[in-house]
């Protein structure tokens, strides 16, 4: 079904989220909102009926910085997923999920404002002084970047390559993020490493396809047990090195089930049915039967 929309409205009003270029209705792109909202529109009315614990702009901080995270390494996920699933749909969602961790990352920087009191000047010098903070405001930056030029009109002007060009950009702001929330954790690393280990498969991802011109579901398969090996292997030498237990007994505790799922597990479920559906939406289709000479 497409819309009534005039043929200025179409050429200089951005179309409603949930239709398709052509102003159809896009049951993908509906869905795809309807996820992306879901965290926004639960922290809220959590917030609202007073159960986000004692310090609730603390928790709106934290969730909104996870869910910028986890959306902008979805974003990242969009372009492999297409090519790997044969999906070419998928396209449609990528801005709107960009946008979605841009919306998120400055929900957590208002949040953290108030909790400065909206002292500006304050939150400007903590952000000058404090490395982690530095990196966070410089995936903002890049974040805020990549959103300005994202739109149609953006896309024209700057013209097809050097809109590409410009927006490789986010596989440097991914890496500083994972690598600001890596630096604020104070006990638990588990989170960062689970974050590190896909963005890890991602960029394994692209530069593989860069490299080989195209991305099988096989090559998927390698870098993901690279990127899961690689998980495993960082945290056991990070905890080597903060507290000097043996690397074997660090890697042997991926084994075991009783202390919890280790972030190398975390990456394996996050990624391996990625592969799976790979596997099975890649297979080519049986090739027709050749026909019988006629008698
Ligand atoms: C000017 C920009 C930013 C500022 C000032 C900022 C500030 C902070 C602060 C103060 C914390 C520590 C919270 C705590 O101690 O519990 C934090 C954590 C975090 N930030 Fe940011 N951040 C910024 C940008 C970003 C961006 C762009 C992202 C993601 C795309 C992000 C994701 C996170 C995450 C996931 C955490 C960990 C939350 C948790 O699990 O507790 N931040 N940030």
């Amino acid at each position: 079904m497409t819309t009534s929309r005039t043929p200025f409205a179409r050429r200089y009003l951005p179309a409603p989220p949930w239709r398709d270029r052509k102003g159809a209705f896009s049951p993908l792109k509906a869905a795809v909102l309807g996820l992306l909202g879901t965290p926004a529109a639960l922290l809220l009315v959590a917030f609202a009926a007073g159960g986000l614990g004692a310090e609730p702009v603390e928790r709106l901080q934290d969730e909104a910085g996870r869910w910028a995270v986890r959306f902008l390494l979805l974003s990242l996920a969009i372009t492999p997923l297409r090519l790997l699933w044969r999906w070419n749909r998928l396209i449609l969602v990528r801005r709107m999920v960009g946008l979605a961790a841009l919306g998120y990352a400055l929900g957590h920087l208002a949040a953290y404002a108030a909790l400065e009191d909206w002292v500006l000047a304050k939150v400007a010098g903590e952000i000058a002084t404090r490395f982690y903070l530095t990196l966070g405001a410089a995936a903002l930056v890049g974040l805020i970047g990549l959103g300005l030029t994202s739109t149609d009109a953006a896309v024209r002007r700057l013209g097809a390559a050097r809109w590409q060009a410009l927006h490789r950009a986010s596989y440097v702001v991914a890496p500083l993020a994972v690598t600001h929330v890596f630096l604020q954790t104070r006990l638990d690393p588990s989170e960062a490493f689970v974050l590190a280990g896909v963005l890890a498969w991602l960029l394994a991802l692209r530069i593989w396809r860069a490299r080989a011109g195209t991305l099988t579901a096989t090559a998927g398969l390698v870098l993901a047990a690279a990127a899961i090996a690689g998980t495993a292997l960082g945290e056991a030498v990070f905890f080597h090195a903060k507290f000097g237990a043996p690397l074997v007994n660090l890697l042997a505790a991926n084994l075991d089930a009783t202390a919890g799922l280790r972030p190398a597990w975390w990456v394996a479920w996050l990624v391996l049915p990625a592969v799976a559906v790979a596997f099975v939406r890649g297979r080519p289709t049986a090739a027709p039967r050749p026909r019988r000479a006629a008698a």
